[in-house]
């Protein structure tokens, strides 16, 4: 007899919300509820020792209940196929691509109208940049939410972005939206409410009434936006206190420490998720959980708090997936797939940050000492888990260097993220990079940068394109082969370049991170074939990895990528075993021609190695050294039958 987990309670207070389904889905309910209760509850203890805990599970299963029962039929059966293919989101043949929809298509309409565009580059995961109703003026580029449940008037409405993700999904393409879950624009009704004095809505905030807990708070905080936002607090004259803002002003941090916040937001995730929306991106998550003395970043709560959104997922939706967004150091990234007890439970996909930094460090630096000790060190990831791995996405790039990580390969952290930094800003004299400094920070002399990835490899439209090319291919080929979601950002596959005209746009003009979100080019989408162009060159690139990847099961998520530590110090080594074979990516980051030694090809198992990418035999000289040619990129495979 199956045994029941869920208190007979539990299992009575989700009656109601079942009652006019059919028996068989009223069982998978039930069933979902057994196994995941446990997973519900435990969680809810930790972060809120001082509240029942069973009471609030029981409550947020009702709403899973709720949820489930307007599911639609189409979303049950998508259910039910991802429950069969678990691993859907690592296998190779899947390559993402984000835009913001105004940019790329228009509107929503206008995106469906470019999904074959999105086809020939294989993508099957479209990430929208944030589309739901954002406040007047700048919004941060949306991530200032006014209203959860509406769609920006200018790109459609909530029926244009249902139809949307149906057609998407009937074509084989996930969509993934944003859940902005850190703060609310100060015009969204709970912040409204909260001005007019009502209690319930003061406490979705951290609001004080003087400076005293701000400054405590303070003496331990980075500034996000030290440039246009500095500081992490604003005054508020109608509240009468101050206001938690990490971001900008008019961004209120809600307060995650009140569990009404927690279950606004599951009902938010369970909407989403009924709209057919395929994954949610958990926007700026690392800044979740608010503790005196610290960073108040990567706090053990945020885990535990998403577990409980995952958890409920579970129960209603199994088939969304979640992603983390936490750009965050090394040292704190890996939890947000999972560690120790959270082994399985919380995000499926995290931004691969320190892979990132590690690609343009490597190409600056012409030397992969620091990137195998970074990458090297990173503890494995949980099975079922995978990273998004990009070159660069619709933000800065902060120089997520850890000073250990530096130290034990001789290096200063500091001074090498004020090298990168000076590179990436095309200060260097021979540097052939075109970024833009983004909030440099006079105490910490941080600088972060902006930029394409054509900029920032050095592709030029006029001239010789030849270097920057390869680096721009380069680049991307060290993420694509790493195993995980490849993204590309919008532009980029057609090589775009720092869009010149970034500041004239109302309420951009502070803000250089719009240079690296141009408008898709007409002029170039339309070159995209045309092999004689720069667009055309990287947009054939593309195509060709996402073909040579998805032809190789090596390139699963479930395989672990491992860094070989003694190579050629301008060779990164990366090796993944799978039961369909070795795969072992070569990268030349440097300008001049370095040396492989064919033997640890031969240890590892391949007799005949041939690079996939080019389909050309890999061979050595009598030494039996390989040579790779400057910015060499192969994926090595066994050539035999
Ligand atoms: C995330 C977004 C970034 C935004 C911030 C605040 O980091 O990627 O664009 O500024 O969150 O929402």
């Amino acid at each position: 007899m199956l045994r029941d987990v869920a208190p007979a309670e539990v299992h009575r207070a989700v009656r109601p919300a079942l009652a006019g389904l059919p028996k068989g889905r009223k069982l998978v309910f039930r069933a979902r509820l057994d196994r995941w209760w446990d997973d519900l509850v435990e969680p809810l203890r930790r972060v809120y020792p001082r509240a029942d805990s069973e009471a609030l599970a029981t409550a947020l299963a009702v709403k899973a209940a709720r949820a489930f029962a307007e599911r639609p039929e189409e979303l049950h059966a998508l259910d039910l196929r991802r429950q069969l293919r678990p691993d859907w989101l690592q296998r190779s043949d899947m390559i993402g691509y984000a835009a913001y929809t105004e940019r790329f298509a228009g509107d929503l309409r206008g995106v469906g109208e470019r999904l074959p565009y999105l086809q020939e580059l294989g993508v099957r995961y479209l990430h929208l940049m944030p589309l739901l109703k954002p406040r007047p003026g700048d919004n941060d580029g949306g991530y200032a939410v006014a209203d959860y449940r509406s769609v920006r008037e200018d790109l459609g409405d909530i029926e244009d972005l249902r139809s949307l993700a149906t057609m998407l999904r009937e074509n084989g393409v996930s969509l993934v939206l944003d859940l902005v879950l850190n703060h609310v624009a100060a015009e969204h009704k709970w912040a409204v409410r909260a001005r007019a004095g009502e209690q319930r809505y003061r406490d979705y905030f951290y609001v004080y009434p003087d400076r005293a807990r701000p400054d405590e708070f303070e003496a331990t905080l980075p500034e996000v936006f030290p440039d246009f936002a500095p500081g992490n607090f604003t005054w508020d004259a109608e509240l009468d206190g101050w206001v938690w803002t990490t971001f900008n002003a008019w961004q209120w941090d809600v307060n995650w420490s009140n569990p009404e916040v927690l279950a606004e937001y599951v009902d938010i995730v369970l909407f989403l998720a009924n709209l057919g929306v395929e994954v949610v991106r958990l926007d700026a998550i690392a800044f979740l959980w608010k503790r005196a003395g610290t960073n108040c970043q990567n706090q053990p709560e945020v885990h535990d708090l998403t577990q409980v959104m995952r958890t409920v997922a579970r129960l209603t939706c199994p088939a969304l997936a979640f992603k983390a967004e936490a750009i965050v150091g090394p040292r704190d990234l890996v939890q947000y797939l999972g560690l120790g007890k959270h082994v399985g439970r919380v995000s499926d996909l995290a931004y691969h940050n320190s892979l990132m930094v590690q690609i343009w460090s490597m190409l600056a630096a012409r030397n992969v000492v620091l990137a195998r000790q970074a990458l090297g060190s990173l503890p494995p990831i949980p099975p079922g888990s995978s990273w998004i791995c990009y070159v660069r996405c619709h933000d800065d790039i902060g120089w997520a260097i850890d000073d250990g990580d530096a130290a034990a390969v001789g290096l200063n952290g500091h001074l090498h993220r004020m090298f990168l930094s000076d590179w990436y800003a095309g200060v260097m004299p021979d540097s052939w990079a075109d970024g833009l400094v983004f909030q440099e920070n006079p105490q910490t002399l941080d600088r972060r940068i902006s930029g394409t990835s054509a900029a920032l490899a050095g592709v030029s439209d006029s001239g010789r394109a030849g270097d920057g090319l390869d680096r721009f291919f380069l680049a991307h080929a060290i993420a694509w082969g790493w195993g995980g979601v490849p993204v590309i950002w919008s532009g980029d596959e057609l090589a775009a370049p720092n869009d010149v005209g970034w500041a004239s746009e109302a309420g951009h003009e502070g803000d250089n991170r719009w240079a690296h979100r141009p408008r898709l080019d007409p002029t170039r989408v339309a070159d995209r074939h045309d092999t004689s162009t720069v667009a055309g060159q990287a947009f054939a690139m593309l195509v060709r990895l996402g073909r040579v990847r998805a032809s190789l099961p090596q390139l699963h998520g479930g395989a672990t990528p491992q860094v070989l530590w003694d190579t050629d110090h301008g060779v990164l080594a990366v090796v993944r075993r799978h039961p369909s074979g070795v795969f072992v990516g070569l990268y030349n980051v440097t300008g001049e021609w370095r040396p492989f030694p064919m033997d640890r090809l031969r240890a590892l198992g391949l007799r005949a190695p041939l690079d996939a990418l080019s389909g050309n035999v890999v061979t050595s000289g009598a030494d039996g050294v390989i040579r790779l040619h400057p910015h060499a990129a192969w994926w090595v495979v066994e050539g035999a039958e």
